[in-house]
């Protein structure tokens, strides 16, 4: 049994068929990586040596003042976000990934799993490469008793966001990395104990937010144990007190492997690869990503926009027509706020997540039906237009928070303060990846350079003289 390997792509990844693969072992995930580490660190080194003085780009004021948006000035390997086009993960768009990544057993939609082993080696991992990934997560599964009981200490009311992170930060008490650098270790030897805690920290994100879920909305409800034969994401649903819904399983699985990576500047992965860079541990490292990615412009945004939805569907009834949206939009934005799951950092187009969402739904006859999917839908026949003639979003389109948490309503979990939660146990994948290649590839702490607004007048001063 062979797995099929990913041609190394560039720039134009875009142009990428999916047919291009060149054969490789079966080995196991760290020996796959063990492989490859090597052939990196030596590209790596090359680029350093040989092209350390080449330009990349200019850094304009209006980058400095305005978040450095456009600024090339981090390495990420795992994926690539072209405006146009929407994310590629080693080359491998959407639809690339639909077609060739392992489903689970009896599913039809991409995993976790099949997407981690994708972004960490750049390699289409086998059916059964995937099932083992599958069975030690599995096996490493459950949370410490202690962390059980300070999760279930935590107030009801406090955001089930705030929580995730705290337990998080909590797993580090039994850090790899950090037990291994206290001992005393070589730079060459952190990756291995790094992705040993990264494969701990996502093998336990599901027991640990299916527990708050179950603190907060379902107090006094068992928790199921995690049963070894099932996936990740199976057993996810299952601890949250979906898992007979088969439909709303295959969804948490597409969209958690989907929003798994989305290139290295955005708000949560930078912040895990910022932290990281001190060589603080995976845990601590990502549970400051989790703070980064509760803000209302990034992860919980889907809670918005289904507060949002909801809000429309509640002042304009039932038989909702374009004009009453178009209407309603104009409400908003005449309100000062935004259009939450419309615009973006880097997209010029609608988002390829959104499309595979939507087309999720729409080979579903009962969320084809279902009055919230359809109200996304129509909004989403209305919005560019509004935006584009509102004037100031650089991105009209839709972003895949647009249309990522109506399904969850339509199949009941329907307390979408928690919808950013389930981002969380997805971004791990993209952000933890890349703190295993931060390490075996020995990347610096980070330290860019910050100007005043003075130094910034005098050197435009001195520019013009
Ligand atoms: C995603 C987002 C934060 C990107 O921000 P950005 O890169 O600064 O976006 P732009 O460059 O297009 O912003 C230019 C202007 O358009 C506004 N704008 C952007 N998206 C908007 C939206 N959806 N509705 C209304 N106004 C919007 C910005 O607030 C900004 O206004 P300002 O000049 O008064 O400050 C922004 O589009 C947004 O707030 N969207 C809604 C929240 C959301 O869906 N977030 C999830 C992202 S995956």
């Amino acid at each position: 049994m062979f797995a099929r390997f990913v041609v190394p792509t560039r720039a134009s990844a875009a142009r990428f068929a999916a047919t291009q693969y060149r054969f490789a072992s079966t080995k196991s995930l760290r020996d796959t990586l063990k492989d490859i580490i090597p052939a990196k660190q030596e590209q790596l080194k090359k680029l350093k040596t040989e092209h350390g003085q080449t330009v990349v780009g200019d850094v304009k004021v209006e980058n400095i003042i305005g978040g450095m948006r456009g600024l090339k000035a981090m390495l990420w390997d795992a994926s690539v976000l072209d405006p146009i086009e929407g994310i590629r993960f080693h080359g491998l768009s959407i639809p690339d990934c639909q077609k060739v990544l392992p489903p689970a057993p009896g599913g039809k939609e991409i995993i976790p799993e099949s997407m981690l082993w994708l972004l960490l080696t750049g390699q289409v991992p086998t059916s059964e490469q995937t099932r083992q990934l599958s069975r030690e997560l599995a096996e490493k599964g459950d949370l410490p008793k202690f962390v059980e009981q300070l999760v279930d200490e935590l107030p009801k009311t406090l955001h089930p966001m705030t929580q995730l992170g705290i337990g998080v930060a909590a797993l580090n008490h039994d850090s790899a990395f950090q037990a291994a650098y206290e001992k005393g270790m070589k730079k060459t030897e952190y990756w291995a104990p790094t992705l040993e805690d990264c494969l701990n920290l996502i093998a336990r994100l599901p027991a640990l937010a299916a527990r708050i879920y179950r603190n907060v909305y379902k107090p006094g409800t068992e928790l199921p144990a995690i049963n070894k034969d099932l996936d990740l994401v199976g057993n996810y649903t299952n601890m949250l007190g979906y898992g007979s819904n088969q439909n709303l399983t295959e969804y948490l699985r597409l969209y958690i492997a989907l929003h798994g990576d989305h290139e290295g500047g955005n708000a949560s992965a930078h912040t895990a690869h910022l932290v990281g860079s001190t060589l603080s541990d995976p845990y601590l490292s990502y549970s400051a990503a989790l703070f980064a990615l509760a803000g209302p412009l990034h992860g919980l945004a889907n809670q918005e926009v289904l507060r949002w939805q909801l809000a429309m569907q509640q002042e304009l009834g039932d038989k909702i027509t374009h004009d009453d949206i178009r209407d309603y939009l104009w409400k908003t934005l005449k309100s000062g706020q935004v259009v939450p799951g419309y615009g973006h950092g880097v997209l010029r187009n609608p988002d390829p997540r959104f499309i595979a969402l939507q087309e999720f739904c729409q080979a579903r006859p009962e969320l084809k039906e279902s009055p919230i999917v359809q109200l996304v839908n129509k909004t989403f026949e209305v919005a560019p237009d509004v935006l584009k003639e509102h004037g100031k979003t650089k991105n009209p389109y839709p972003n895949v928070d647009a249309t990522s948490g109506c399904v969850l309503y339509h199949y009941g979990l329907t307390e979408f303060k928690y919808y950013t939660v389930i981002f969380g146990v997805s971004r791990a994948l993209g952000a933890l990846t890349q703190l295993v290649w931060a390490r075996a590839l020995g990347l610096p702490i980070e330290r860019p350079k910050s100007l005043s607004l003075d130094a910034l007048e005098e050197l435009i001063k001195n520019q013009k003289q």
